[in-house]
Order: structure tokens, then sequence, then C-alpha cells
């Protein structure tokens, strides 16, 4: 990193939010939980939704992206815009000398990815990019669990997403079946972060995907009765080799009715591990030994959290001058698996993956909520 951007260690580290939709009010709720940073101002394409967000958050400023862009003020852009903006604003964010932290996927497309980690060393400020789940109390604590040796050495691990898609309560969930939406690239994130996480980055994938039907009918309020032409895979399967030598089974769909499949586990030589659903911050984390009748509830070790908790590591990582856990890094090579997972199906084939990540650091057990370093 070249030279980030200094804010005195009182000070509280200026957020700006840009898109102000749907996920925005998890933002602006839980900010203000977090030490040492402040959402000072936020935008929208739709100016009136930003002030209508800032009106009911009580955020000091409604303005256009040009003018959040140039506040002296921000020193993060907090990107909550669809992800087919995602790389046109964080390149925006990245020029104008601010720190970014994405909402997810980092972007649509591979190259657009390496474009932000590529700008935002040359500019040297830092990008981040949800989700930062895996910072919450119930995946932290089957990391330590990991850590610590509780289940032996994992070899395994199987992720589960699968529902009937979001047309039934988005008001406007047409970006779901359009290219860079569908089951992978918006719930895969969750689950691939989290595996990422718990045993570390991935050396190769393996893929098939279909889907279920062309189209979809819009059954939320604005939009009722609506149709939806499904122009991606709605129902995308994966396997994962880690470079740990685990190996993982990945699926992720919108076209599945009911299912009573687990959402995540990880296999110990000892024993198995129940991780919570990746798109929640707490628990329940449960524990079963081979031979016992009886899964064993572990307390959690680290505090539950929320949406935002990637963006106050961030905060501290610029503080202290160290790698923040949410990373570009780590969003990208979520994004490669992805991409690789789709890419096998069409080709028939094993695909090795170029991208690497660090696993990022766990965060120390018994700190307080939005503090991660000892
Ligand atoms: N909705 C959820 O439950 C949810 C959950 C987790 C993550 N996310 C992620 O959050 C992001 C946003 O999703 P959402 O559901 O809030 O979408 P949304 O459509 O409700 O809101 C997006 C907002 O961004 C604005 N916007 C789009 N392009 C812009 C641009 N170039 N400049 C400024 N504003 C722009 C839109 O006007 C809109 O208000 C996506 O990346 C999605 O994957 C959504």
């Amino acid at each position: 990193m070249g030279q980030p951007m200094t804010t005195q260690n009182t000070e509280s580290i200026g957020v700006g939010v840009i898109g102000c939709g749907t996920i925005s009010p998890q933002y602006f709720r839980n900010m203000p939980l977090y030490p040492g940073v402040e959402i000072v101002a936020c935008s929208d394409l739709i100016l009136d939704r930003a002030k209508s967000r800032a009106q009911e958050f009580g955020v000091p400023k409604a303005c256009s992206v040009e003018e959040l862009l140039s506040d002296p003020n921000i020193d993060i852009v907090l990107n909550l815009t669809t992800p087919n903006a995602h790389a046109e604003v964080s390149l925006a964010a990245i020029a104008a000398e601010k720190h970014v932290y994405n909402e997810k996927p980092l972007t649509i497309d591979r190259d657009d990815g390496e474009a932000i980690l590529s700008a935002s060393r040359s500019q040297g400020v830092r990008v981040g990019c949800a989700p930062d789940t895996f910072l919450g109390g119930g995946i932290q604590t089957c990391r330590r669990l990991i850590d610590a040796g509780d289940i032996g050495r994992p070899f395994g691990a199987t992720a589960f997403f699968a529902n009937h898609g979001h047309e039934s309560w988005h008001p406007d969930p047409a970006f779901y079946y359009q290219r860079g939406g569908g089951p992978m690239f918006d719930m895969g994130p969750y689950y691939l972060t989290c595996l990422v996480a718990l045993l570390g980055p991935v050396q190769q994938v393996s893929g098939s995907y279909t889907k279920a039907t062309d189209e979809r009918t819009i059954t939320s309020e604005a939009r009722y009765g609506e149709k939806i032409n499904v122009e991606v895979p709605t129902h995308v399967t994966g396997l994962l080799n880690f470079d740990s030598g685990a190996v993982a089974t990945v699926i992720t769909s919108f076209d599945v009715w009911a299912s009573e499949l687990p959402r995540i586990e990880i296999y110990g030589a000892e024993r198995t591990l129940s991780v919570p659903d990746p798109n929640i911050f707490g628990g329940p984390v449960r524990l079963k030994r081979g031979p016992s009748d009886e899964w064993t509830d572990v307390a959690l070790t680290h505090p539950e959290g929320g949406r935002g908790l990637g963006v106050a590591d961030m905060a501290q990582a610029i503080r202290r001058d160290r790698k923040s856990r949410a990373d570009a890094e780590l969003a990208n090579h979520v994004l490669d698996i992805m991409h690789a997972i789709h890419e096998s199906s069409e080709q028939g084939s094993h695909v090795n993956l170029t991208s690497k990540c660090q696993r990022p650091e766990a965060i120390p057990p018994g700190l307080p909520l939005g503090e991660f370093d000892a």
C-alpha cells in the first residue's frame, strides 16, 4: 500500500454511503454501534431516496455522488449500489482518493475486480468488501474451534443455499436474474467467504449448473405480476479443492421450493462442526463427535455483531496500518471461484484458480463489539 490517508487516532473515520436502497437501513442502523466510524453523508442516483434515508437516520448530508466524492470529511465510501454499478462507483471513489467498502459481490466481471485491486494499489487506498458475516460471533467461534484443533484436521465441508429466489419480497428483483445475478453471485459470497475464512484459499474448482424456468413472476407488491426473463443459471453446484487439501461441496439455488439441507458443515478427523447460516452474524454453533448421539451447543466466544463490521474493521486497520479482514483480495478470490464454477460447467473440466488471498486473521476473543485487535 502506498500513502494511506491519515486520520488521527482520536477522530472518527468519516463514511459516505452511495446507494440508499433496500440494504442501506441495516448499515445506517448498525454503524453507530461501532466505535471510530461515522456516516457523514449519503447519496443515490435517485437523490430523493438519499434525502429520505438521511432524514430517517439522522445523516448530516444527502448530496450527489460527485459532491460526496469531493467531500474531505469522507475517508471511506460505502458502496451499496447494485452489482452492475459496483465497479464504476468503486473506481470513481478510488480515483477521488477514498478508501472503499463494497457490498457483495466485489464486481460482476473478473477484469473489473482486478482493475479495482490494481487502482487501489496505485492510489494507495484500501478496498474492502462484504460479506462481513464471517466477522460475527457465530463464524468466529467456529474459526476458534478449528484453530484450537477441536475437530481434528478439517478434510471436508458442505455448503448449501437453496430457496425460491427473491421476487416474493424484493421491490425491484430483476437484477437477481440478470448478468451478475443468479444464486451463486448473490448468495455464494456468504458461503464461499465463510469457507475461505475457515479453511483458507481454494486451488481448483469444478461445477455444473442448470435453470428450472426461463421466466419468473414478481409477487412482491410494487411490481406484482410483472414477468422477469431468467438470463442466468439459477441452480449452480460446485466442488472446491482447498490449498489445505480439504474438499467442499457447494449448492446455490433459486429453484428449490423446499429443502432440509444444513447450511454449512465442516468435517474434521475427530468431530463435525455445524456452522451457522453465513448470512447472519450469530449462532448456533454445534459440535458432534463420531460415535456420540448428541450435538453439543457451543457458547459464542465473540460478540454477534451485524452488517458493517467489515467497515469498522477496515477503519481500525487504517488507523493501525494493518491488513483489513474483509478485504478486496478475499472478495476477488471469491469472485474468481464463482466464475470458475460457471466456467467449469461450460467447459466440462476442472478450472485452476489464478487469484490468491490469505485466510483472514481470526479476531481475538473477549473484545467488545467493534474492537478487532487485542
Ligand atoms: N437486499 C438485500 O437483502 C441485500 C442483502 C445483502 C447484500 N445486498 C447487496 O447490496 C447491494 C444493493 O442491494 P439492494 O437490495 O439494496 O439494491 P436496491 O436496488 O434496493 O438499491 C440500490 C440503490 O443503489 C442506487 N444506485 C444504483 N446505481 C447507482 C450509481 N451508479 N450511483 C448511485 N446510486 C446508484 C439505486 O438507485 C438504488 O437506490 C447489492 O450489491 C446486493 O448484492 C443486498
